[in-house]
């Protein structure tokens, strides 16, 4: 039976500027797991234009996959979420995702037919007991129920040749076994595409890759984005995919966005501690042989019972004491649409509408 909705959504009317798809204002979410609460994600704030695609990246615990699952209501019951994700949807309403009933029908319509989710392990995404085909046929027919059996393996066969597999006559009726990780991922992203989502969520999509296959991945991502127009959130630790994948760049640390801004302003002028670490340990083209990486000191801690200061202070090579470890930091707009939490811009400081 189909869920009615709450009444707060029938009252609510939300709006997001015209351009936008996604607006995500101050988003936190508190897992809780034994006695205590973790604080991963922190006040987040973003939007997404159509077309455009939003890296998000940072170290490994910085709160990426769950500020992520929560714009798809997929993070475990342990989960509490505060704030807003707003959503155009493909008839135009604006809903606050949070708002939604996740096991609803109106959600369960926007995951997969609007917002689409590719993983690192593309294996999990597919059942070993059917084949591709089958099961890229069985997504169109659940999108388009005038689908005939026919017109649906036509699809996936088209579906198949765009994202680059060759003799798809043959892989369609293949098992995911029979796929290599790179072609699984292609498979991958054929499926999200017979659901033609305006929103794609891109979760470290090549990184169980080896590298030309990775390039290949993200070439095919760039091109059918062009094609379908659609946005993407692209979430990796790894900056350097993100120069060639992004228009803009949201840098996590320790559940915040500690610098944002376009992919110029994040790789010609950096301006936080953290994202100039992440950069100096990229390797270079002209880097000597033995020459070490460099290794921003320390670990990223687990976000339990975090004070009001900059999370990033004690493995901060330029950190104040006495500033930076006893007070919050709020955001400084270090040029026009380029943000950074660090107090050494105390300048400008940015207020949220
Ligand atoms: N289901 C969960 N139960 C308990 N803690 C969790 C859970 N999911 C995430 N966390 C914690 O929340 C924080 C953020 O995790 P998240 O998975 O979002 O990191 P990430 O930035 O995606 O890292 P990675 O690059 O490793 O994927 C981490 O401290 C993590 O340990
Ligand atoms: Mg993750």
């Amino acid at each position: 039976m189909m869920k009615p909705f709450r009444k707060k959504e029938l009252e609510t009317t939300y709006e997001i500027a015209p351009e936008h798809i996604l607006e995500v204002k101050d988003l936190h979410v508190r897992i809780a797991v034994d006695d205590y609460d973790l604080h991963a994600v922190r006040g987040v704030n973003f939007s997404l234009k159509k077309g455009e695609t939003l890296g998000l990246v940072g170290e490994s615990g910085c709160g990426k996959s769950v500020t992520s699952k929560e714009i798809l209501g997929i993070n475990p019951g342990n989960c509490r979420s505060e704030g807003q994700i707003l959503y155009r949807t493909k008839s135009g309403k604006v809903l606050n995702l949070l708002e939604l009933d996740r096991d609803g029908t109106v959600y369960r319509a926007i995951r997969g037919a609007e917002i689409s989710m590719i993983f690192q392990e593309p294996m999990t995404a597919f059942s070993p007991l059917y084949t591709i085909g089958n099961q890229l046929a069985e997504i169109i027919t659940l999108h388009d129920p005038k689908a005939t059996k026919a017109s649906a393996r036509q699809r996936v066969l088209e579906m198949l040749r765009k994202v680059g597999i060759a003799n798809p006559e043959k892989r369609i009726d293949q098992y995911p076994h029979e796929f290599s990780g790179g072609m699984l991922q292609r498979a991958l992203i054929a499926m999200m595409l017979c659901c033609d989502p305006d929103l794609l969520i891109a979760d470290e999509p090549t990184t169980a890759l080896d590298v030309t296959i990775q390039a290949q991945i993200l070439d095919l991502m760039r091109s059918l984005q062009k094609e379908f127009g659609m946005s993407i959130l692209f979430i990796t630790h790894d900056l350097g995919t993100v120069a060639n994948m992004c228009d803009n760049v949201a840098v996590m640390y320790l559940g915040e966005i500690v610098e944002y801004g376009t992919v110029r302003q994040i790789f010609h002028n950096p301006q936080h501690p953290y994202t100039r670490g992440l950069l100096r340990s990229l390797p270079k083209m002209d880097q000597v042989r033995d020459e070490k990486l460099y290794i921003i000191n320390g670990v990223v801690p687990l976000p339990v019972g975090l004070q009001a200061n900059c999370g990033f202070h004690d493995r901060c090579e330029e950190c104040i004491a006495g500033r930076c470890d006893t007070q919050e930091i709020p955001e400084f707009e270090a040029e026009p649409g380029h943000m950074v939490r660090c107090i050494k811009l105390e300048k400008q400081e940015v207020h949220h509408g």
